[in-house]
């Protein structure tokens, strides 16, 4: 059964918790949906991980759309989200009702996932009045990574926490049907929980929320550097990708690969045959 903006209330109603993951392309969103992910982000992260960019900031519109169609293919009951690139909604209200329509007709996305809180819910109402579910996004959003001198934990001061809680209750009243909680202290996650009747999606906001979102490449582990704190590594499959292409190259080089079993068979009187002619 298809995952719909019903089932992510439904699920903070009974309390069954919402699992979230990125992903970018259709043979990853379908096996996520086939282990039974609730929702699939296709999160402007891709900038960093599957593009190569240092922030999120270069992504545009026609990326997204791209990948979203991709995942939107591999999706067959995952809820799909499809980030709203940097500048796709900021500057105007129309622009962001056009930009989230592409998602959503040529992307196949069943919602738009925005950053910000009361500077844009007019933005926020517009595209719900058009039919169209949205995600908002509050505390360490990437798309302000200026604006915040790096990626830090947002809501700290007594005022910052306020201002996250105002947001949180402002872009409800806008018509969001969830919100990601990112990069925040736990107990402010919580209070925001708590006081919201939509869900909310936490990153690196504890386990009071109402689900959990990872980007896929940080928790199974393919990503290298630096850990964030936030992210556990559910699995290594770097390393197991390592090995398998190490295995590949030695077994190429050596002959061992391919083996009998990987090569086709014809009839020798066929090659006879052949051999006679081509002498
Ligand atoms: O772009 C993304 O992947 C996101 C998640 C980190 C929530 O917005």
């Amino acid at each position: 059964m298809k995952n719909t903006v019903s089932t992510l209330l439904e699920q903070k109603q009974s309390g069954d918790k919402i699992t979230m993951l990125t992903a970018y392309d259709y043979t990853t969103a379908k096996i996520f949906d086939e282990c039974g992910v609730n929702a699939i982000l296709i999160g402007d992260s891709l900038g960093m991980v599957m593009l190569g960019y240092e922030n999120t900031l270069p992504v545009t519109m026609e990326d997204m759309i791209h990948h979203t169609a991709a995942v939107s293919r591999g999706a067959e009951n995952a809820f799909v989200v499809a980030d709203m690139p940097f500048m796709s909604y900021q500057v105007s209200v129309q622009d962001a009702v056009v930009n989230a329509g592409r998602l959503i007709k040529a992307g196949g996305a069943n919602a738009v996932k925005l950053e910000g809180g009361a500077e844009v819910c007019e933005q926020i109402k517009a595209i719900v009045n058009a039919s169209i579910p949205v995600v908002a996004h509050l505390g360490l959003t990437p798309q302000s990574v200026n604006a915040f001198g790096g990626f830090k934990v947002q809501g700290k001061s007594l005022g910052k926490a306020r201002k996250l809680v105002d947001d949180a209750l402002k872009i409800q009243e806008a018509g969001a049907c969830a919100v990601v909680l990112e990069g925040i202290p736990a107990k402010i996650a919580d209070i925001i929980t708590k006081k919201l009747f939509i869900p909310t999606i936490g990153i690196g906001a504890g386990n009071g929320c109402d689900g959990q979102v990872l980007v896929y490449q940080d928790m199974l582990g393919l990503t290298t550097g630096h850990t964030p704190k936030f992210v556990k590594r559910f699995a290594e499959a770097g390393a197991l990708m390592r090995q398998g292409v190490s295995d590949y190259i030695s077994e190429t080089k050596s002959g061992a690969f391919p083996a009998q079993e990987h090569t086709y068979a014809v009839d020798d009187e066929v090659i006879n045959e052949l051999m006679k002619e081509c002498d």
